[in-house]
Formats: structure tokens, C-alpha cells, sequence
């Protein structure tokens, strides 16, 4: 119709657009194709893959302690959907909020040693909105960002216009260098991740916090991959070294290590209470349920007083890394829970992922870009605590075999 009134009107082939863009990742190896799995409650990290018709065992959830499975989170979801529903109904603002999430905030608040908490719907969210809202409320805010930091981080800094610096991965003398030459009076933000989640690597935490000190500038950490696995309390690599203190804004999820989903910042009162006020992704979107809440609040308790989880995890994680040694197979050395495998080719990473799974019902998702960088494609191995000693020795034994097949891994050793 547009034609008839616009001479030279030339008509936009969408669904081209999009073909091309499928086309364009497909050509790259990075097409991704979701793998249609159950998880089996009480047999997890089992889980039921429907592609293939089979049991397969996993070893890339996220799920780190199985908390996704503990039963007295089950049953509290089950007693609060009960009696209140199934959903939110609605933003706090607008719909009123519930007693499960400023109980769930409190345990958050408590887990990292600060004043008030703020609930968002997942970790990504929570990145994005404060981070962009701390520059709204402060226009002229300079924000300093280690250069591995998550895509949410990422972008609640672009979104917000802010004048940014990137310093280099965990290089310390490198932040100095660049926050040395921003005016003292002019207010600072430092951004980086406790532990680096395609990596593993943890971040110099305390020598961050010297230099924030130092210059005057507040400090954000992402907990996401280390609450409930690391510190006394679960609260993370800073309640592991006790620099929660030192923090301005601790920021996690409850979708890892906590098991159920949603994210968090803890942090000043008055700091948290301009974030309730201001951040549009948290105003503007409905809340976290009830059911949810108490799952996640439950688990949190739990995890703060039981240290059984995380022992298991990190016994599990060094039997995987002294078998993978023992089989001839590298692995990207860190001292924390995540164990990548460098495949560094996408086509290869995705063939191997797949023959793991067809052939010996292991489930390790290989990771390329924009995840991790061109030519630093993975397998990201991330165990659990339900992870027997058995699954571990199935899993060195079918990737040694599996990576000489592809030639990634020369000769077979016989030491497993
Ligand atoms: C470092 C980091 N921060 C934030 C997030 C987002 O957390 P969520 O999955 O709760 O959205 C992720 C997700 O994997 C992450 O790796």
C-alpha cells in the first residue's frame, strides 16, 4: 500500500535479514543448538536427555552444590505456592511486595556482612541495573572495569554513557595506572568478579580494595560463581578472606551455587535504598514469587551453617584435576571450582561435545564466542557435590578418548 504513495518506496526483505544472520553464525561454527534435557529429581546430575532417548550425566550446570535438589527448598516451595500462589502478581511498587523477599533480602544482607539487600529477577539484571543507575545518580561517576568482566556488567556500563576505563585482566599495577590519573574528587567505581566464570581465575580482591582506598573510589564485586561454595558462610571469596568490609556493593545470584534463580546487590543502606528508587530493572518488572523466595532463603540458610556442600565440591574438584593430570589432559589451572579444557576451535569444540554425549552419555556444553574470545573455544567442565567418584573416573576415561580421537590429546596414558 506504502508503494502508491511513496514513489520510490524499495520493500525491506526482513526475513532475509534474518537468514543472513543465522547464516552468519552457522558459517562461524557458533549456531547454537539447545540440548533438550530433564533434570531427574533425587538422581541429580542425572538427568534425562529426550534428543537421544537416554540418562546423560552432567557436567556443566551451574547447579554447583545440587541445592536445586534439596529437599527442604522443594518442600517450602511446595507449602508457600500452596498458600500463596504461584506467581508475584505484579512490580513491588505497583502490586505491593511480600514477606518472603525482605525475609530473603535479609538473609542476603546478613550473608555478606552488610546493611540492606535488593532482589532482582536474575544476576544479569541486577548487574545491569545498578551499574547503570549509580551513573544516573551520579552523572559524572568514572567507572574502572577489569577487562573479563560479564556481558551484564558490560552492558549496564555502555548503557550508561559513563566515562570508562578497561584495565587489564586481574592486573592491579594496571588499575593503578589508570585510576591515578582521574582527579581524587572525581567519583570512581571499580568493577570486577570474585571468580572469573569462563576461566576460573579469582580476583585479587584485597589489593583492589587498597587501591580503591587509596583513590578514593567505591568498589562493585560480582559473587555470582563463588556464593555458597567459598567462606564460611557461603558468602563468597570476600567472606573467604573477610573483605567484606572493604566492599561497597557485593553482588550475587540465586541461580548457582543457590540453586532456585534470581540476583541480588547487598550493600549501605541509604546506597541500597537509591537503587530501590531509581533503577528501572527493578521498578519496572514484576517480582520475584514467594515460592521462589523462601526456596532461595531456605537454601541460603542452610548453606550458612553447613559447609558439608562445599567440602564435597572442592574434594570432587580436586579429584577431577589430579585424574585429568594423570590422563595427559590440560586444563586452564585456577584455584577455584571451574575447569576449562581448551579445545581453541569451534567446529572441533561442538564435535567433541557431541561425541561425549552419544557415545558415553556425558554432557559438558562446549563455550565459544561471544562467550569466550575467537579461538579460545572450551569445554567448560563445572562439577558438583552429587558428583560420585565413579561419574568422575567415567568422566576422565571418555574425554581422554574422546580427545585423542580429535586429535586434541595426543597419546593415551594408562594411568586411570
Ligand atoms: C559473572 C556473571 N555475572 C552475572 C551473571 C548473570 O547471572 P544470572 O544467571 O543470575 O542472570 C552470570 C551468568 O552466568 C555470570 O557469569
Amino acid at each position: 500500500m506504502l508503494e502508491k504513495y511513496i514513489p520510490h518506496f524499495n520493500k525491506i526483505n526482513y526475513q532475509d535479514i534474518f537468514k543472513e544472520s543465522i547464516a552468519t553464525i552457522k558459517r562461524e561454527g557458533r549456531y547454537r543448538v539447545f540440548s533438550d534435557i530433564s533434570r531427574i529429581a533425587g538422581k541429580f546430575p542425572v538427568a534425562f536427555d529426550h534428543k537421544r532417548g537416554k540418562e546423560i550425566v552432567l557436567w556443566c550446570t551451574n547447579d554447583y552444590l545440587g541445592m536445586g535438589q534439596f529437599q527442604a527448598a522443594i518442600n517450602v516451595s511446595k507449602e508457600v505456592s500452596e498458600k500463596m500462589g504461584v506467581g508475584s502478581g505484579g512490580t513491588r511498587n505497583i502490586s505491593g511486595t511480600h514477606r518472603n523477599i525482605i525475609e530473603l533480602e535479609n538473609e542476603l544482607a546478613d550473608l555478606h556482612n552488610k546493611q540492606a539487600g535488593l532482589v532482582f529477577t536474575s544476576g544479569y539484571v541486577s548487574n545491569d541495573a545498578t551499574i547503570s543507575t549509580l551513573v544516573k545518580i551520579m552523572p559524572g561517576l568514572v567507572i574502572f572495569s577489569d577487562a573479563n568482566n560479564h556481558a551484564s556488567i558490560i552492558e549496564g556500563i555502555s548503557r550508561s554513557k559513563a566515562t570508562k576505563y578497561v584495565f587489564r585482566h586481574n592486573d592491579v599495577e594496571h588499575l593503578e595506572e589508570l585510576i591515578s590519573q582521574v582527579d581524587i574528587d572525581i567519583p570512581k567505581l571499580i568493577i570486577f568478579e570474585a571468580v572469573y566464570s569462563m576461566d576460573g581465575v579469582i580476583a585479587p580482591i584485597k589489593e583492589i580494595c587498597d587501591i580503591a582506598e587509596k583513590y578514593n573510589a567505591m568498589t562493585y564485586i560480582d559473587e555470582v560463581h563463588a556464593v555458597g561454595m567459598y567462606g564460611p558462610k557461603g558468602g563468597g571469596i570476600s567472606d573467604l578472606y573477610n573483605l567484606t568490609d572493604r566492599l561497597t556493593i557485593i553482588e550475587g545470584t540465586l541461580a548457582k551455587a543457590f540453586g532456585t534463580m534470581g540476583g541480588y546487590i547487598t550493600g549501605d543502606r541509604d546506597l541500597i535504598d537509591c537503587i530501590r528508587c531509581y533503577a528501572a530493572g527493578f521498578i519496572f518488572t514484576t517480582s520475584l514469587p514467594p515460592n521462589l523466595s523462601a526456596a532461595a532463603a531456605t537454601i541460603i540458610r542452610h548453606l550458612k551453617q553447613s559447609s558439608l556442600e562445599r567440602d564435597r565440591l572442592h574434594f570432587i574438584v580436586a579429584e577431577i584435576k589430579s585424574k585429568l593430570s594423570k590422563a595427559g589432559i590440560s586444563y586452564m589451572d585456577n584455584n577455584s571450582h571451574i575447569i576449562p579444557v581448551l579445545i581453541k576451535d569451534p567446529v572441533l569444540a561442538k564435535q567433541v561435545s557431541e561425541y561425549l554425549l552419544d557415545e558415553f552419555s556425558i554432557f559438558i556444553q562446549h563455550i565459544n564466542y561471544p562467550t569466550v574470545p575467537r579461538g579460545m573455544e572450551r569445554l567448560r567442565i563445572t562439577a558438583t557435590a552429587l558428583h560420585t567418584e565413579a561419574q568422575v573416573d567415567s568422566l576422565v576415561k571418555a574425554l581422554q578418548k574422546t580427545l585423542v580421537k580429535f586429535g586434541v590429546i595426543k597419546n593415551e596414558h594408562s594411568s586411570i
